[in-house]
């Protein structure tokens, strides 16, 4: 099984690093040419998406992130009603 760590750079890209594969829609991969590290545009502006090229530094982007809890997410609407307590 793949092992990454993704971070969320603030201001920045999404790093991903370790054993990781990324695939287009239809599950078709890139080729990496063996790179255990990447980034990944978050600001929309690359001229190389899904890849960073850097363009963030010059575009303004602003977005700083902290790491927090989610809500569970939302049973799939095949789910069963749960039975009132
Ligand atoms: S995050 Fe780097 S170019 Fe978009």
């Amino acid at each position: 099984m793949a092992s990454a760590v993704v971070t969320i750079r603030n201001n920045g890209s999404i790093r991903i690093e370790g054993d990781f594969t990324i695939v287009d829609q239809e599950g078709k991969p890139f080729d990496l040419a063996g790179r255990t590290m990447i980034s990944l545009c978050r600001c929309g502006q690359s001229s190389n998406k899904p890849f960073c090229d850097g363009t963030h530094n010059r575009c303004g982007f602003a977005s700083v992130v902290e790491a927090r809890a989610l809500p569970p997410p939302a049973p799939p609407a095949s789910a069963p009603p749960k039975p009132a307590p």
